[in-house]
């Protein structure tokens, strides 16, 4: 089982970035951590950051042929993007978007998300435990779509 972790934007900042509101694991603390879960799980997966909605678009489209599921955390871009909302649908790899924070808690303009319209699902306010039930969520709907072949 193969799975995309994509983050966002302003993502690669984390451990520095607001920690009062995403705390102060790294980026790469946070990949360790979801790269121990899925190796205990069998499962591979691959890493990818960008601050570019168009290079997102392109990673996306990227992993159709290799990915079985998508854990995704598109930063800001959840809140405005139709481009990346578009590439999600269009790629058709099951995605669970995820988020650090709780969206809903915060700012209204973050408390909708284009992306989660079209994603599986969103897990969203548990910090780093976003990612590692996103990857669980993420396998499981990898293995109903192996088993759905
Ligand atoms: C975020 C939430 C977004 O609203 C924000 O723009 C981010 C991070 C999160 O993980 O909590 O960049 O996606």
């Amino acid at each position: 089982m193969r799975i995309l972790v994509l983050h966002g934007p302003n993502l690669n900042l984390l451990g520095t970035r607001e920690p009062e509101v995403y705390g102060r694991l790294t980026l790469a603390e946070i990949e360790t951590e979801v790269r121990r879960a899925a190796a205990a799980a069998g499962a591979e997966v691959r890493f990818a950051q960008s601050n570019h909605e168009g290079t997102l678009i392109d990673m996306l489209q990227e992993a159709r042929p290799w990915a079985d599921a998508v854990v995704f955390n598109p930063g800001a871009y959840t809140h405005t993007s139709v481009a990346l909302r578009d590439a999600i649908a269009a790629v058709g790899i099951p995605t669970v978007e995820v988020h650090l924070s709780n969206i809903h808690a915060r700012e209204p303009f973050r408390r909708h998300s284009l992306t989660g319209e079209v994603a599986a699902g969103v897990v969203s306010g548990f910090g780093l435990h976003s990612y590692l039930l996103g990857l669980d969520a993420a396998l499981a709907l990898a293995r109903q779509r192996q088993a759905a072949r």
